[in-house]
């Protein structure tokens, strides 16, 4: 049975307003309405734990969570005080507060290639000063790179407004795919600074390719950087570096290291990280301590309780029941990724098909007050619980039948182009 779809008025409303007055409306490529156009909430009024509430009233038990920067669930009492803590003290001045300490000891405790750290705001931030040190460190100019790592020149994922020059010095190359590495370092290894890769996106690691990464990486005289602002804090407290065990040279990290405050650090060996004070990498607001504090005391938390194993098991009974509804549903779909990073993936060889089972299946997911995302991986948080879970799979259940039923009554949508969130694109 089909769902009776949700009022989005105000969303609606406040949406055509920004339209006037705000470029784009919202944050680029935060909205999964591309997809789904009416059928997402726009503008969030609260949270709490595991769940949102939209400006419209509509509850949703929510797989997004900002994009993994929630792991501990919305509002998490803990981290919340500890920020606050930090406001009431003042958090704005032209010196340092002594936080910042505190929280380089827990991640050079926590991390295993932090010999040292440095902060900044943003994912884009980090991942831009990682690949600028490895330069210096190395003194060559090309970059290869694989996965997202933000919107700045050198890996912005459209072309426009961006040199030329910028766009020639940066190489890619294959996920799970060493001989697509090895000849692009054949062909450009004496030039290539570093090689910085997300250790994942959906598909996880074939065994021994992330190491083998790195040993070419070093072959070749090039850095290996993992950008782990997603893996951080969710494979495990020590990220996908621990998880899987290859140590890189360095590593960026933000999202879920402070449940939802701004923040992100570039971690790594000693000798490298003392070379930053060869170049300039300084920002008004990098010292402002509140996401600090709130770093802190989400780290602390991670280690104190079982939150990391409690991804793990939630993330896995997602994978699990999902590939049981499919087959059960007899709808061609199966799951992917890592347990705290789940996905769907439609298989049908017919691309029509495909589109419309995924536009129907996130349409009645999100009408019955799930929120997934139809074009990105998911993320699980220590506040969902396995009710959460057992009424996310009744909702899949109900959301396959429907697909199910659209599609044996012929029903498909119009070919539309899809926003590449997701870097493994190909794969969905
Ligand atoms: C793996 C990865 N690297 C870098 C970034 C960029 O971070 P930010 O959006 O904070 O600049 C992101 C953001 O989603 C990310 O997922």
């Amino acid at each position: 049975m089909l769902a009776p779809a949700l009022s989005f008025d105000r969303s609606e409303k406040l949406f055509a307003r920004a339209q006037q007055i705000v470029a784009g409306g919202t944050t680029q490529g935060k909205t999964p309405d591309t997809l789904l156009p009416g059928e997402y909430p726009i503008f969030a009024d609260h949270g709490q734990g595991s769940h949102l509430w939209d400006v419209d009233g509509n509850r949703f038990l929510d797989w997004i969570l900002a994009y993994g920067i929630i792991v501990l669930g919305y509002c998490d009492p803990d981290v919340d005080e500890a920020a606050i803590r930090e406001i009431r003290q003042g958090f704005a001045f032209p010196l340092t507060r002594p936080v910042q300490n505190e929280l380089a000891e827990l991640l050079v405790d926590t991390i295993p290639c932090a010999e040292m750290v440095h902060f900044f705001k943003t994912g884009s931030d980090t991942t831009t000063a990682a690949i600028r040190l490895a330069r210096i460190a190395t003194g060559r100019q090309k970059i290869v790179r694989w996965g997202y790592h933000g919107w700045h020149d050198w890996c912005c994922l459209r072309e426009s407004g961006i040199p030329r020059a910028v766009r020639e010095d940066v190489l890619t190359f294959r996920y799970n795919d060493l001989d697509s590495l090895a000849d692009v370092l054949k062909r450009h290894g004496d030039q290539v600074a570093c090689v910085i890769m997300m250790p994942l996106e959906i598909e996880p690691p074939a065994p021994g390719f992330l190491a083998g990464v790195k040993a070419l990486a070093h072959r070749h005289g090039a850095l290996f950087i993992l950008d782990e602002m997603r893996s951080g804090f969710h494979l495990a407290l020590g990220g996908a570096q621990a998880y899987y065990d290859v140590i890189p040279d360095l590593a960026t990290f933000s999202k879920a290291l402070s449940n939802g405050y701004a923040l992100s650090v570039l971690a790594g060996r000693r000798e490298l990280m003392e070379r930053l004070d060869e170049t300039y990498v300084s920002s008004t607001f990098f010292t402002n301590s509140i996401a600090m504090a709130a770093a802190v005391a989400t780290i602390r938390k991670l280690k104190q309780t079982q939150a990391i194993p409690h991804l793990w098991r939630i993330g896995q009974g997602l994978l699990e029941g999902l590939d049981r509804l499919a087959q059960e549903a007899g709808v061609q779909a199966r799951s992917i990724g890592v347990a705290p990073m789940p996905f769907l993936v439609f298989t049908d060889p017919d691309p029509a098909v495909r589109e419309t089972a995924k536009f129907v299946f996130y349409r009645e997911t999100t009408r019955r007050g799930v929120l997934l995302h139809p074009n990105h991986h998911w993320f699980v948080s220590a506040a969902h619980t396995e009710q959460d879970l057992a009424h996310t799979l009744e909702i899949c259940r109900e959301a396959f039948a429907a697909v199910r039923g659209e599609l044996a009554r012929g029903y498909r949508v119009p070919a539309r182009q899809e926003t590449a969130v997701t870097v493994s694109a190909d794969m969905i």
